[in-house]
């Protein structure tokens, strides 16, 4: 019996990792293409002692149109495509925005151009909560107002989001589901895949579980002035097996043509906001640790406050979170743990 074959773009990332465990998980075929400028090879075995299946990997860098071209022609029956692949630092996209534009916004050129060419009609996109940037209202819900993007970063996401909903609109056999996710954190309960940050890590979790097993000296709380119950910042955590488990569901809503437009987006959280003081002590809990953090200035360009409005996740998608703050901090803490005993 022949599975269905699925191309994840970006397949040894972070959240990409998680979605190949759970799409083998689910009986899919998976073929991977990273470019692995922010991804480890490694990351291969881990879905491999995971699952037992080892998938098939090609490095191609799907800015390049030549590559992808031929990467694609290598391909026959592709049932669908999760793209996943795109640059994410927001403070890099600052410094290097042509950069940005160029891997994110070029790479969906691309990946689409290919698609039509060879009749491949379904694509789930890995969007973000970043395209509502400051939102008028909480929690957010789809149809809230896309604002002007707060970073390069932000902008290729709603570039992107636009390209799928225009080649939408100019083919009908086209079908594409925009998924705008919150914050994921945590990592596989194996601990043999999670969050792989080069370098210094810009988001919260990393940040944390590194301070707490040494790797940094402390955690700046950026900014304890904000206009919230403890003056730090909220944001909406999610799993990100939860997340990963989403893109099943989203892909099979269109294999199935469940779907009721050919172009859907949904919001990917758990519909609760938590502070950054929150996050700690919930580290600080589930790991028996004291975290070394410091009050600091705000971030330049972080939103107060943004959580999701999960309905339409739920009641259309039919999907909704089902683990804890607590078992994501729990798992990172985990998967950092491992990480050391490897090194
Ligand atoms: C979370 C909170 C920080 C680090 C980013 C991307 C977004 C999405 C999720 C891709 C904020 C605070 C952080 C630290 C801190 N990624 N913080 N000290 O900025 O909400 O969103 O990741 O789609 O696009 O922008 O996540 O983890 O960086 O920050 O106090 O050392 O933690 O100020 O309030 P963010 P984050």
């Amino acid at each position: 019996m022949t599975f269905p074959k699925i191309i994840v773009t970006g397949g040894l990332g972070y959240i990409g990792s998680h979605t190949c465990v759970e799409l083998i998980h689910s009986g899919y075929e998976v073929i991977i293409a990273d470019n692995l400028s922010n991804a480890d090879i490694s990351v291969l075995d881990g879905i491999h002692s995971i699952t037992g299946i080892k998938p098939r990997f090609i490095q191609v860098d799907l800015s390049d149109s030549d590559s992808t071209l031929t990467f694609f022609n290598g391909f026959k029956d592709i049932a669908g495509i999760i793209h996943f692949a795109a640059f994410k630092a927001v403070g890099k996209s600052v410094q290097f925005p042509l950069k940005y534009y160029k891997n994110n916004v070029g790479s969906m050129i691309n990946i689409v151009y290919n698609m039509l060419e060879l009749g491949i009609s379904n694509l789930i996109f890995s969007s973000s909560c970043t395209v509502y940037g400051q939102p008028d209202q909480l929690p957010v819900s789809e149809s809230s107002p896309i604002q002007a993007a707060w970073s390069p970063y932000g902008n290729t996401k709603q570039i992107c989001e636009e390209i799928l909903n225009d080649v939408c609109s100019s083919q009908n056999r086209f079908n594409g589901i925009a998924l705008r996710y919150f914050n994921p954190i945590g990592a596989h309960e194996s601990a043999l895949i999670g969050e792989l940050p080069l370098g210094t890590p810009n988001n919260l979790m990393p940040f944390i579980t590194q301070t707490a097993i040494g790797l940094r000296s402390e955690l700046k709380v950026f900014g304890s002035d904000y206009n919230t119950p403890d003056g730090t910042a909220i944001r909406d955590y999610l799993h990100v097996v939860d997340l990963a488990k989403a893109h099943v569901t989203a892909l099979e809503r269109l294999l199935k043509k469940e779907n009721t437009s050919n172009n859907e987006f949904y919001n990917l959280g758990t519909g609760k906001g938590s502070s950054v003081l929150e996050v700690i002590q919930s580290f600080e809990k589930t790991s028996g640790t004291s975290l070394n953090y410091v009050m600091a200035e705000r971030r330049p360009g972080d939103v107060e406050a943004v959580y999701a409005d999960t309905t339409k996740a739920k009641e259309i998608l039919g999907w909704e979170t089902e683990l804890s703050l607590d078992d994501m901090t729990r798992s990172a803490w985990k998967w950092e743990q491992a990480l050391k005993a490897r090194s």
